[in-house]
């Protein structure tokens, strides 16, 4: 299962929606673990196997225990027999993104990656791709009984959405429907399950695979198109390996029943998108899914892109809903209160985050936090300081500390933020 870990950020790509991929990556496809390390490797790259690299924890992508191995990991089975090589997995918890496949797709620790957005934007002319094999978003999730599947469909009702995704900010240029926000497709799930949504906007194959391993298939599970909803997935190899990128090219020309065999295995979207953003027509023939509003197409509303950053997951922990409010940081100008925040700063969070948050880790720079979550900023901080992210190593410091301690310590944080 996916247990607790969030690691299929969806949360992570969407703070940079309109960069799409590059964020995307760092995001869901490799997914988030606790610590990044490439697990060194009798074989890698080289020997008579074909290496990959994967998570190892990461369902329904790839897993390293248990008799689920994933889609990813089960799909590399197939190209290693199809050419004749054993398979290899390299497992590397990839939290970080873009320095996981630094330190192992391209440190020769493995072959091939395979779960990689389709992106020049990616890392550069570093990695070169395979052909897309499969496609990879959000779906809307809804009773069988009712099969929603439009927003008009969803007007009055209760939708649970994923913090920080463009579902999410979907939903927000849609008064009529009220979001339910949680942190994970888990979540969402459960929301559903307990009649607290009656219909989830999610990670897709997050969703399939926990509609089809834990919900006895009781929900309509459909990928949504638009903006910031769907990607293509490819391997991604190092740039040197073209001649095994043009072999596996041909794989995967043959392989696309097994890959669709596969999805569905594991329960993955496999309908045609439904498109929730539907531009309105000038009047005559109308869409087929309108807009419950007349409003603008989402897409056109899409937020600001938030910079670039190293994967983070406002989600990344907890099962919990709704994210709490806000900490308003303690008058944010304040030097008193930015002088106190530093000092719980240096003395509490420093051990980890460095002292005066210096510290060479992007993944637990909160100088970036502006950077990373823009006006977000103060309600990720707020509920990741009372919450934890345990899965993270990142403590829940309720009761350490008072309101008043946190919104001065946000204080101190907003005054050395990298912009
Ligand atoms: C024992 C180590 C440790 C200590 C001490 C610690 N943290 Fe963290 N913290 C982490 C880790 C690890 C993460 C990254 C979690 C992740 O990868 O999602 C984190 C993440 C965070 C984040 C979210 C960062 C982001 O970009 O999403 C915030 C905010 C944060 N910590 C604030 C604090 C504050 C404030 C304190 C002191 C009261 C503190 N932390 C003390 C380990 C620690």
């Amino acid at each position: 299962m996916t247990s607790n870990k969030r690691r299929l950020a969806p949360l992570a790509i969407e703070p940079r929606k309109a960069s799409v991929l590059p964020a995307l990556a760092a995001a869901l496809f490799i997914a988030a673990g606790p610590a990044a390390s490439a697990l060194p490797s009798d074989g890698a790259a080289g020997g008579d196997a074909l290496t990959i690299c994967a998570d190892p924890d990461d369902l329904p992508f790839s897993a390293q225990a248990g008799d689920a191995k994933g889609i990813y990991i089960e799909l590399g089975a197939e190209i290693a027999n199809a050419l004749g090589r054993p398979l290899k997995t390299v497992w590397s918890q990839t939290y970080f993104g873009k320095r996981a496949i630094r330190e192992t797709l391209l440190s020769g620790k493995c072959d091939a990656y395979i779960g990689l957005p389709d992106s020049k934007n990616f890392m550069g002319p570093k990695l070169i791709f395979s052909k897309p094999f499969l496609r990879i978003g959000y779906a809307l999730v809804s009773p069988k009984a009712q099969g929603a599947s439009s927003l008009a469909d969803l007007a009055g009702k209760r939708v649970a959405v994923q913090f920080g995704t463009s579902p999410e900010l979907l939903l927000a240029d849609h008064g009529d429907i009220q979001p339910v926000t949680v942190l994970d497709p888990e979540a969402a799930m459960k929301a559903l399950a307990a009649g607290r949504a009656d219909a989830a906007i999610i990670w897709g194959p997050s969703a399939g695979y926990l509609n089809k391993t834990l919900y006895q298939d009781a929900y309509s599970v459909r990928p949504v198109s638009g903006e910031g909803m769907q990607w293509p997935v490819s391997v991604g190899f190092a740039r040197a390996s073209g001649d095994l990128r043009d072999k596996i090219d041909r794989v995967i020309d043959e392989k696309a029943e097994a890959v669709a065999a596969l999805a569905a295995k594991y329960g993955f979207p496999q309908a045609e998108p439904i498109s929730l953003t539907a531009a309105s027509s000038a009047g005559g023939s109308k869409p087929s899914i309108m807009l419950a509003s007349q409003e603008k197409p989402a897409s056109e509303t899409a937020p600001a892109t938030a910079p670039e950053a190293a994967a983070p997951a406002p989600g990344s922990t907890a099962l919990t809903e709704t994210p709490a409010a806000a900490a308003t940081p303690a008058s944010a100008a304040d030097p008193a209160a930015i002088a106190a925040g530093r000092e719980i700063f240096n003395g509490t969070c420093s051990h980890c985050h460095g002292p005066d948050a210096i510290v060479g880790q992007r993944r637990i720079n909160l100088r970036l936090l502006s950077q990373r979550y823009n006006d977000k900023m103060d309600e990720v901080f707020h509920y990741t300081v009372t919450h934890g992210r345990p899965d993270k190593g990142m403590p829940n410091w309720t009761g350490a500390f008072s309101e008043d301690d946190f919104s001065k310590i946000l204080a101190y944080l907003h005054s050395v933020q990298q912009n």
